[in-house]
């Protein structure tokens, strides 16, 4: 073996030990490969029927008078069973300690979204309103709890964890226009609140909380099989389940109950591995999306992966000087070392199959499957056009989408919308923190031509 092979194969060892490879492209930076995390096996249908009535989240408010104020839900999406039926896919109904019923959030929040009269499993729901944060504000909740005590001591003992909890973290998730989550400030505010071995509550908080809210879009869920890391910013490592059951922190009482919780969790990752992304409903043009392959295996596959016959992933983050998006998602997460430390020191990482953070200064590059249906794009929904991801000249600075048309863009792979001169109520303002529309330039080089290629070519996948 000559010097330069020994050489050569001590550096490909160390790459895969360390986990970096070294950035093949054009690119000046470095991407960093994600090393693979062995999970937990489960059952895909046994982690469904817990996603829709399990009580993972175990405190809510009282069924009877959620049901009062929002009356029975028409439909039953989920093919729910009992009380379950009678409300929408977003709660469950779940029994407290003393036998009271109470109504809980569930993951459907979130994670699942109406799109063309059906549920989508998976689908970030950009629909989500957080906007009302400030109508929830403590003395709403005061006022709830008073009338509770009165009219009903027992039923106040039930819901009383759930108040408590929602008056703390209200106005830590308030966004300034409708379709953005803001639940990646959450995670810091629960955790701030809870001791990390014990996971008890405390009314002050234990860590200093940043005020700024990050708002995200809702990665698609169908996309986790393909990902060795969760989390925009990759930095969720280790065990997923663990991640996945963290909306139980919301209401926990104690690691006992995470311990039972966490149970069930390796069967959810099977169902989340299972999903698959919904296809293009509408014609395409086949010798377009043929050429807009070649123009995509040139310019995106070496980030977003390949598809076809050799279909593979290459599991890249991206650093923020080559992706140049908007940086308060993962300055937040990287720049926070004391919400890392309590993750790293807590029992999401000491228990049995451990996950841990691993931060990182830039985001990654994401799979791009079903990504026709995922609109609007990047980690913070920022571009509400697949045009515009491709051409940075044409996004549009505010923008406001319309609610009530449900109808999707089929050609422009974006929800209707209208664009504004200035920034307003109801108005994405990119201008804001957190909002940035910057970055991702990778197709500014492209003629339109090749642009309306690649677009058909990426509703194929
Ligand atoms: C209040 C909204 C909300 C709820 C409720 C919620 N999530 Fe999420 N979830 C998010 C957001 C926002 C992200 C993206 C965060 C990021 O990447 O920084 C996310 C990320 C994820 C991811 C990572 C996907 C990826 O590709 O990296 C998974 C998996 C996930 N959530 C599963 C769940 C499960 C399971 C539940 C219920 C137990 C749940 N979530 C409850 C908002 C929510
Ligand atoms: C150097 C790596 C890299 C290259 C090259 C690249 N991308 Fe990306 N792409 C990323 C990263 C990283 C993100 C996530 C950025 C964010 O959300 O802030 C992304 C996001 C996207 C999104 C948005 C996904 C969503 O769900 O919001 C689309 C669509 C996309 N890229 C398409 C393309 C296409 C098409 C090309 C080729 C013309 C391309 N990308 C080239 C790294 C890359």
């Amino acid at each position: 073996m000559k010097k330069i092979q020994v050489l050569l194969l001590i550096m490909i060892i160390f790459s895969a030990f360390a986990g970096i490879e070294k950035w093949k492209g054009d690119d000046p930076e470095k991407a960093v490969y994600i090393p693979e995390n062995i999970q937990r096996t489960g059952n895909a249908d046994a982690g469904f029927k817990y996603l829709a009535n399990g009580d993972y989240v175990k405190g809510g408010l009282p069924y009877d008078y959620f049901l009062l104020a929002v009356g029975k839900s028409k439909t039953n999406y989920l093919k729910r069973e009992g009380l379950n039926a009678t409300i929408t896919h977003e709660y469950t109904v779940v029994k407290a300690t003393n036998g009271e019923t109470l109504v809980a959030p569930n993951c459907m929040q979130c994670h699942a979204q109406v799109f063309e009269g059906k549920l989508v499993m998976g689908m970030g729901n950009t629909y989500a309103d957080f906007t009302m944060g400030q109508k929830l504000n403590p003395q709403a909740y005061n006022m709830l709890e008073s009338f509770l005590k009165k009219g009903s001591p027992k039923k106040y003992e039930a819901c009383k964890p759930f108040i408590q909890v929602a008056r703390t973290i209200g106005p830590y998730l308030t966004t300034a226009v409708r379709g953005v989550n803001a639940a990646d400030r959450l995670a810091g505010v629960l955790a701030a609140h809870r001791d990390p071995v014990s996971f008890k509550w405390s009314d002050t908080a234990l860590l200093d909380i940043s005020t700024a809210i990050i708002p995200s879009d809702v990665p698609a869920w169908w996309l986790l099989r393909k990902k060795h890391a969760m989390f925009y910013n990759g930095f969720g490592r280790g065990d997923f389940g663990k991640f996945l059951m963290a909306s139980n922190l919301l209401t926990v009482n104690d690691t006992a109950e995470s311990r039972e919780v966490d149970t069930h969790f390796n069967d959810v990752l099977s169902y989340l591995y299972s999903l698959r992304p919904p296809k293009y409903p509408k014609p395409i043009n086949a010798a377009l999306a043929k050429e807009g392959a070649i123009v995509y295996t040139t310019n995106c596959s070496k980030c977003h992966g390949k598809y076809g016959s050799n279909e593979s992933y290459p599991n890249l983050l991206i650093p923020e000087s080559v992706i140049q998006t908007d940086s308060l998602l993962f300055k937040n997460n990287y720049q926070n070392p004391q919400f890392v430390n309590w993750f790293n020191n807590s029992w999401f990482a000491t228990s049995d199959h451990p996950a841990r953070l691993v931060p990182f200064n830039g985001y990654i590059a994401p799979p791009l499957d079903g990504v026709w249906a995922t609109a609007p794009y990047l980690h913070n929904g920022s571009v509400p056009t697949m045009e515009g991801v491709l051409n940075s000249k044409s996004r549009p600075l505010y923008w406001q989408r319309n609610f009530d048309n449900t109808d999707y863009d089929y050609e422009k792979l974006s929800w209707q919308f209208t664009t504004t001169d200035t920034a307003g109520d109801g108005i994405y303002a990119t201008s804001l923190p957190g909002y940035g529309n910057y970055g991702h330039y990778f197709g500014d080089k492209l003629t339109d031509k090749q642009r309306k290629a690649v677009i058909e070519y990426l509703k194929t996948l």
